[in-house]
């Protein structure tokens, strides 16, 4: 018999070391638990990192699936699909934006943001206007656009050179981003709440104040919410939780609830600067990927949906500020919705370790922050369950 020992040893030798490897191997999952390969339960507060948004086995998805993947699977990107259209018609109605460019993945997004951004600049302020600003401590994903607006790029200069003229403010602050100001600027990109960054979110004031000076200068906002959005701060979009509209935005993770798909969303004016022949994917807006994306937005967008998204954040935050008022060891409490980060006085990997032993599954971001991003359809009780285990792992480390 295969033990999860070879399958960790052989996996590692085989696949080329993107991650640090996990000792359990994952086997299945229903609702908001995971199994291993060993039959040991798991809290999923992991989620594929904030992706299985209607957990796992969701009933709706799986017979999207099974339906749609018995029709049509693929089809040439120039036709039309009802597909297609009908999740294309759920980002529509449910936000700002006018037009819909389908992506396989959050990196994929943001490079269509940013390819958008760019040839609206330059055709409404000149080839000249190419430059962006991003944030510190900001994540956009590992291909080469959005790898050059991440700021880890200063610490992985092997994959040099990276995108020219990209400028990096302080998160929050607007005097910093005024101080880069030029008429160069094509673009702002912003992650309304940063995720990998260590779960911060945004002001609100901050953002306004972002949008007032784009309209000023005629520079495009985007905001990434590959992490932030499709449902996961307990609105459908991640800025209506702040009320500030940005130009584009970047959609992937959750939208799927597991399946690859994104998204870049576009206001008319914005999305237009894409024309026939300037970009496209091959698999982007297949018809599988669009049934599944609909069918996971539909569940969204029922009554009711949000409204536990909101009950269950609540529960959690004041149950982990009460653990905060035993335990000295919390030392902060960020986040929104369901994007909740925990500082600690404990090393980060102990305790993801620690955690994990006691049947909870979440991950790190930042430096050393414990992120958890349940599913969305995770009820008050499954956050109790998940603050007992983490009360229980905050004494058994102390
Ligand atoms: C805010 C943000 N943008 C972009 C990405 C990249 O997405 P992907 O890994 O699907 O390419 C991520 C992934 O964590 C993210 O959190």
């Amino acid at each position: 018999m295969t033990t999860a020992t070879d399958i960790i040893k052989k996996t590692e030798d085989l696949l080329v070391s993107t991650y640090t490897a996990q000792p359990v191997v994952m086997d299945h999952g229903s609702g908001v638990y995971a199994f291993d390969t060993d039959g040991k339960k798991y809290l999923d507060f992991a989620c594929g990192i904030a992706v299985a948004s209607l957990g796992h086995a969701h009933p709706v998805m799986l017979e999207t699936i099974n339906k749609q993947a018995s029709r049509l699977m693929a089809c040439q990107a120039s036709y039309a699909t009802k597909e297609k259209l009908a999740c294309a018609e759920i980002l529509v109605a449910n936000g700002c934006f006018d037009q819909v460019y389908f992506s396989n993945s959050g990196t994929e997004s943001v490079e269509a943001a940013l390819k958008c951004a760019r040839k609206w600049a330059y055709e409404t302020k000149g080839p000249e206007a190419n430059e962006i600003i991003a944030f510190r401590n900001s994540f956009h994903g590992r291909t080469y656009g959005s790898a050059s607006v991440t700021e880890k790029r200063h610490s992985q200069p092997y994959f040099g050179p990276y995108l020219d003229g990209v400028h990096f403010a302080d998160f929050n602050d607007i005097e910093s981003v005024k101080a880069l100001v030029s008429d160069k600027i094509a673009a702002i990109i912003i992650e309304p709440v940063q995720g990998e960054g260590g779960l911060t979110p945004a002001d609100k004031g901050f953002l306004q104040a972002l949008r007032d000076l784009c309209d000023a200068q005629k520079i495009c906002l985007i905001y990434d919410e590959v992490q932030a959005g499709m449902g996961r701060l307990g609105t459908f979009y991640a800025y209506q939780s702040f009320g500030v509209e940005p130009d584009i935005a970047c959609l992937a993770k959750g939208m799927g609830g597991g399946f690859p798909v994104g998204a870049m969303v576009a206001k008319r004016a914005f999305g237009k600067a894409i024309v026939v022949g300037t970009h496209g994917t091959t698999y982007g807006g297949n018809p599988l990927a669009c049934a599944v994306a609909a069918s996971v937005l539909g569940v969204m967008l029922a009554p009711g949906f949000f409204e536990t998204v909101a009950k269950t954040s609540a529960r959690m935050f004041a149950g982990l500020k009460e653990l905060q008022r035993e335990s000295n060891k919390i030392t902060d409490i960020r986040g929104m919705g369901l994007m909740i980060g925990v500082d600690t006085a404990f090393d980060i990997k102990e305790l993801l370790k620690a955690l994990q032993k006691n049947g909870l599954m979440a991950t790190q971001a930042g430096k050393g922050t414990l992120r958890l991003t349940p599913a969305l359809i995770a009820e008050e009780s499954h956050a109790d369950e998940a603050l007992e285990i983490i009360g229980k792992t905050l004494k058994e480390m102390e």
